[in-house]
């Protein structure tokens, strides 16, 4: 942690990765979340008040966790990297990552199929 983890990293992503053209976007592959989800790098949160209305609580890992935005969702936080995930195999019906994998060290281990999701589920 330190002045570009909590400073100057949130506030080039607020700025790049926060706005209106790219909320949208988000919105539209949000839309498919659904059931158990699990967020990879979270980051603030940005894209909490962005899932479906039906959606009330995720689970997250996020490498450097921050404050997150305000949000009718029930957010389980774990601190931890995505290259080493914890829970259990089929656990996951959705698993959400937007803009995370340009930030990871450890991109070979970090997977678009987790087998703590479940089989027919949505990355
Ligand atoms: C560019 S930010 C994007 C944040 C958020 N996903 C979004 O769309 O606004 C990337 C995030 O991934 C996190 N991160 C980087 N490496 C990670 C890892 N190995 N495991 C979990 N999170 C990681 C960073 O701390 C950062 O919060």
């Amino acid at each position: 942690m330190g002045w570009y983890q909590d400073i100057a990293f949130p506030t080039l992503m607020r700025w790049n990765i926060g706005k209106n053209s790219i909320l949208k976007k988000r919105t539209a592959l949000l839309k498919h979340a659904y059931g158990n989800i699990l967020e990879i790098g979270i980051g603030e949160g940005t894209n909490l008040p962005l899932y479906p209305t039906n959606i009330t609580h995720i689970a997250t890992v996020e490498a450097y966790p921050r404050k997150l935005k305000d949000s009718a969702i029930e957010v389980a936080l774990f601190s931890e990297s995505a290259a080493a995930l914890h829970f259990d195999d089929n656990t996951f019906d959705t698993v959400v990552s937007t803009f995370s994998l340009c930030s990871v060290d450890d991109l070979e281990q970090y997977s678009p199929e987790y087998p703590c999701q479940r089989q027919v589920s949505e990355f």
